[in-house]
């Protein structure tokens, strides 16, 4: 009898400040126009001192567990992706599990930069098929803000902070109950390639400088990885779950830029209205940017139990990955 792990809940949370391009555009040398055509971004959420990785983690746990009606208590794994957890260690995941009052389980950071979130879910997936743990957040959650250079107008005006969850649950040949169809997560797949570890990185860290750093990216040999890599990604886990991508009712992708979502979606024929895009308004939050976009297409009324939805996302490393769930 095949375990498989069912989204029980999601939630998310936003630092309250929001930023907007006309406002970033008096910080540095830029424009609304030139941010919009480029990237699709016309805002963003920065953290305030008292907003942190874990905070806003906690914050959209708490969401999830609200939306999913169960008590905190019953998680026995917490895995967390995040490239700006609040300390060196311990793992921000074993804050929040203190924050939520649910000690004893697993708890862990995975760092995959923007595909965090998808590695964190291909591990708790596993975790749960295999029987380590029984119910699971699987978060994603990053304040950006505290790495960017803001003198650099060619990575500040593309990140920004947020968190989002989702509550997992294993259970034994889940069905959904409109279609008959296996419900949870079908099929995911992991990839990286670290020749190209130098394209997107943080200039400093613990064992080398001794510092945090900042981020720094060749933006243009980014972008053009991403289209190959999620594409080919996508594919293999569609061939995995043994469907066809017409049967896929929502892709819902990184949010990095607006034209990698387009170009995707179009290499792999899906109509525009099929894509969750919220790129606009959180501009890239890494790690956070795949749960903070289902959820709020879940709260939106768009996704749907029974909805088969792809999401994928490919980040520093490079790491990409992309899962296929029935909600
Ligand atoms: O989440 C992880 C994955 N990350 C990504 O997926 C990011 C992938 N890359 C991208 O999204 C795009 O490459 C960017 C948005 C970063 C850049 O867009 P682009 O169309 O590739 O522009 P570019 O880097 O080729 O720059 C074009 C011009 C340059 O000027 P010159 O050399 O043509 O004179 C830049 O200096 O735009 C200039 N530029 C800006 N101008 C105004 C770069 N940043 C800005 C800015 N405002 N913020």
């Amino acid at each position: 009898m095949m375990r498989r792990s069912v989204v029980l809940g999601t939630g998310s949370a936003l630092p309250r400040r929001k930023l907007g391009n006309e406002e970033l555009a008096r910080m540095v040398d830029t424009s609304d126009e030139w941010i919009v055509e480029r990237t699709g971004i016309r805002n963003r959420h920065v953290a305030a001192p008292d907003e942190t990785t874990s905070s806003l983690a906690t914050e959209s746990a708490k969401r999830a567990l609200e939306a999913a009606g169960i008590d905190a208590k019953s998680i026995d794994l917490i895995v967390l992706a995040t490239a700006t957890p609040d300390q060196t260690f311990p793992a921000t995941a074993t804050i929040v599990q203190n924050e939520l009052g649910c000690n004893g389980g697993i708890a862990f950071d995975v760092a995959a930069v923007c595909s965090g979130f998808l590695y964190a879910l291909g591990v708790a997936d596993s975790m749960l098929v295999s029987g380590a743990a029984n119910r699971a957040l699987v978060i994603g959650s990053e304040t950006f803000s505290r790495i960017l250079d803001w003198e650099d107008r060619t990575t500040c005006v593309l990140f920004g902070d947020g968190a989002g969850a989702i509550v997992l649950e294993a259970r034994t040949e889940p069905l959904d109950e409109a279609s008959n169809q296996p419900r949870g997560v079908l099929a995911t797949k992991l990839h990286a390639d670290g020749q190209h570890n130098q394209l997107l990185y943080v200039d400093g860290g613990p064992s080398t400088t001794g510092t945090v750093g900042k981020l720094r990216m060749k933006g243009r040999e980014v972008f053009r990885h991403a289209v190959t890599n999620l594409t080919s990604v996508l594919l293999e886990v569609v061939e995995a779950a043994g469907i066809s991508t017409e049967e896929i009712d929502w892709l819902v992708p990184h949010q990095a830029n607006a034209r990698i979502l387009d170009a995707t979606a179009r290499k792999l024929g899906f109509s525009p209205d099929k894509v969750v895009m919220t790129v606009d308004q959180h501009a890239n939050t890494s790690a956070a940017s795949v749960p903070l976009a289902l959820d709020a297409a879940i709260r939106d009324g768009r996704i749907k139990q029974g909805d088969l939805v792809m999401l994928e996302a490919m980040g520093g490393g490079f790491t990409w990955g992309a899962s296929l769930i029935r909600i």
